[in-house]
């Protein structure tokens, strides 16, 4: 997707909202859409009128654009974001975070449903993500023509994760007692859930937890030189001896218990911003 489709977007969005910056971005994965609710919103945008964006498949389609205010902080919010294993391509899935940065936006915290390898976590836990493993993705989102504007052709990948915004947080869930450790997230294509060989092999590789989304739009904020946070609620265990059948009712219901602890995480970080920038 290249610099001028970006521009044609933000364009539209800063026409269709009065010129609203918002400093930080939030996009919000499966089961978590609970967060938008405490969003003061002010225009909502559907994704199928913004120039270029990737239009919904039968998965979500109500695909929005919040912009609003969250904990004292101007925000725009993706209730509904892209897979790889939609049939998205890694530039499509990446594309709403380079609008975000033509925005204004300089934090950005995405929240993802993940599946549990480290053996101290529960099912509803949270894992405050502090690294993650990018390359049993099919593509780097980074692949192809690159755009200097955009940032390096070579990313520094040392700390996308912001190390400050993943102590505050820990901290934060240790006021409020919510179950949070902190965390490797490793990236896979989906849609197929692990087997347990493939568990096992995640785990040796140093991965706290699997998912299929988050990763890619990590990798272009940080090449973008926005700041990043990640929340994963894990979902349900992928311990290979002890593994179960997959229930999907069951993975939402588990994510949506641990919205409130991960909605008091976002919030609180988010008015936090005020005093540490
Ligand atoms: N694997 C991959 N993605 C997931 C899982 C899992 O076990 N749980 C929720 N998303």
């Amino acid at each position: 997707m290249s610099p001028q489709q970006i521009q044609e977007a933000t364009h539209y969005l800063l026409q269709s909202t009065q010129d609203f910056r918002p400093r930080c971005g939030i996009i919000l994965g499966t089961g978590l859409a609970g967060l938008a609710q405490e969003i003061d919103v002010h225009y909502s945008i559907s994704y199928e009128d913004i120039p270029h964006f990737p239009v919904s498949t039968v998965e979500f389609h109500s695909g929005k654009l919040l912009f609003g205010v969250l904990a004292g902080q101007r925000v725009v919010c993706m209730q509904g974001r892209f897979h790889y294993y939609e049939g998205y391509s890694m530039p499509q899935i990446t594309f709403p975070v380079r609008v975000m940065k033509q925005l204004g936006v300089g934090t950005l915290f995405v929240s993802n449903a993940a599946g549990g390898m480290n053996p101290n976590y529960r099912v509803s836990d949270l894992m405050v993500i502090r690294d993650h493993i990018s390359f049993l993705l099919p593509q780097s989102p980074l692949t192809g023509t690159h755009y200097p504007e955009f940032g390096d052709r070579f990313p520094d990948m040392c700390d996308p994760y912001d190390l400050d915004l993943v102590q505050k947080a820990l901290d934060i869930a240790q006021q409020h007692q919510i179950r949070a450790h902190a965390g490797v997230y490793v990236g896979v294509p989906g849609p197929q859930l692990e087997t347990r060989a493939e568990y096992r092999l995640l785990r040796l590789l140093g991965a706290d937890a699997v998912g299929m989304s988050t990763v890619p739009e990590i990798i272009v904020a940080h090449q973008m030189g926005i700041r990043c946070f990640g929340l994963s609620v894990v979902t349900d265990m992928g311990l290979p001896d002890t593994l179960e059948k997959a229930d999907i009712q069951k993975i939402i219901a588990a994510a949506m218990a641990a919205e409130p602890g991960m909605t008091t995480i976002i919030k609180n970080l988010i008015a936090s911003l005020d005093q540490h920038g």
